[in-house]
């Protein structure tokens, strides 16, 4: 049978057509040996307080800061895919598989620009799931179509429902993108492989997006990214801010094959990854860096495992929803006769945000989350803090 998928068909015709903006790094690098005189820069350096020592400087990426960054991040996109590579892949990633932006929000935003015509595509989202794939879609005038996560029964289990998803693809071809959220946020469940696969399977003509932004607290080696060079419609987008715990530096990254990378860096802004940022990353993902990354996700796993067993004790505690497979829990909390209830939810939330000074997330109102909070994974002394407040609550309402 001919695959429906076809790129040319699938992008927008606008972005398809782009010649993308030539910027003067394009032409001649800077190797430290040029004299730049071509991107109106200024030579005489960045405007940091003379008390900052010229050795300093020179010691660090500092030094650098009046001119403009690589558009193309071929260093550190390297090290991005030395950080996901896997034995088992017949094609390795290469840095031609990769986009990175100003945390996944930019890489969600490009990806519906590059593929959604305002006024005319939709997206397909599995609530309860991140909020920005809305969000960006909203922006862009697209419409979004809801396949629920399975959250029906008593033990709902959060998974999607392939099945539902691919007749939904099947029946709507004015939809582009699927976003799958694995490990899901609110849920914290990895989502089943073999259901991506189901997914991947299907003959249609729109790419599969697999938000990976907590893979590094699921097991080990969870990440599909590499299957952007099998299946020629999935991107897998994945951020430093959550394992790597650099939220602040604004890094994110989506791996896709490379024709639809190029699409993606086609219609980013020239210079959308600040050296700054660059070169924190650089050092997050170098050996030493994923060392103490590997520390810190073992700690909060630690806690993620003592917190569980701690809140299970709890009378006003109910069931853990979802799964335990990213750096929070979804957990019910229950009304004086036993039952989730969002009132009681609402009210210790907000009781422990104004008066205990501890905040956590309100996710009653999300599709199979009645009652729910969603609690962060913090340092050991904030999780014994959140258990001796949250008891406190409990007593108090
Ligand atoms: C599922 C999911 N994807 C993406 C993001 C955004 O990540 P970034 O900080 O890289 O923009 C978040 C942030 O909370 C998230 O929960």
């Amino acid at each position: 049978m001919a695959s429906e998928f076809n790129l040319g068909a699938c992008a927008r015709p606008n972005i398809l057509a782009l010649r993308p903006y030539r910027c003067a790094r394009d032409d001649y690098k800077d190797d430290g040996k040029n004299t730049l005189l071509d991107a109106n820069e200024n030579s005489y350096g960045p405007s940091l307080p003379s008390d900052t020592s010229d050795h300093e400087l020179e010691q660090s990426f500092l030094a650098g800061l009046n001119r403009y960054p690589d558009p193309h991040q071929t260093e550190l996109k390297q090290l991005l895919c030395s950080l996901r590579q896997n034995p088992s892949a017949t094609n390795p990633l290469t840095p031609a598989n990769l986009f990175v932006g100003v945390g996944s929000d930019e890489a969600i935003d490009g990806i519906i620009r590059c593929f959604c015509v305002p006024g005319v595509d939709k997206i397909l989202i599995c609530p309860p799931t991140y909020g920005m794939y809305a969000v960006a879609a909203q922006i862009n005038d697209i419409d979004v179509v809801h396949v629920p996560l399975d959250v029906e029964g008593q033990c709902p289990s959060f998974e999607i429902q392939s099945s539902l998803i691919r007749e939904t693809l099947q029946n709507d071809p004015r939809i582009k993108l699927a976003f799958i959220c694995s490990p899901g946020n609110p849920s914290g469940k990895l989502v089943d492989s073999e259901r991506l696969r189901r997914l991947l399977d299907l003959n249609w003509n729109g790419i599969i997006v697999l938000d990976e932004a907590y893979i590094d607290f699921a097991s080990d080696n969870a990440s599909l990214a590499h299957w952007v060079n099998e299946y020629p419609n999935l991107v897998v987008m994945q951020t430093l801010s959550k394992a790597f715990g650099m939220a602040g530096i604004r890094l994110g990254f989506a791996f896709a094959p490379a024709e639809i990378a190029r699409l993606l860096n086609n219609l980013k802004a020239p210079y959308n990854v600040s050296s700054v940022t660059s070169a924190l990353a650089k050092q997050a993902v170098s050996q030493s860096g994923l060392k103490v990354m590997k520390q810190h996700r073992n700690l909060i796993l630690e806690q993620r495992n003592w917190l569980v067993d701690q809140l299970a004790q709890i009378k006003r505690i109910g069931r853990f929803m979802g799964g335990h497979d990213a750096n929070f829990l979804l957990v019910e909390i229950l009304d004086g006769s036993g039952v989730p209830d969002n009132l009681t939810a609402k009210k210790a939330y907000t009781r422990l945000a104004e008066i205990k000074g501890i905040i956590v997330r309100y996710r009653g109102d999300e599709l199979g989350c009645q009652g729910c909070l969603r609690i962060t994974i913090g340092t050991e002394r904030e999780n014994a803090k959140l258990l001796a407040r949250l008891e406190e609550v409990f007593r108090e309402i």
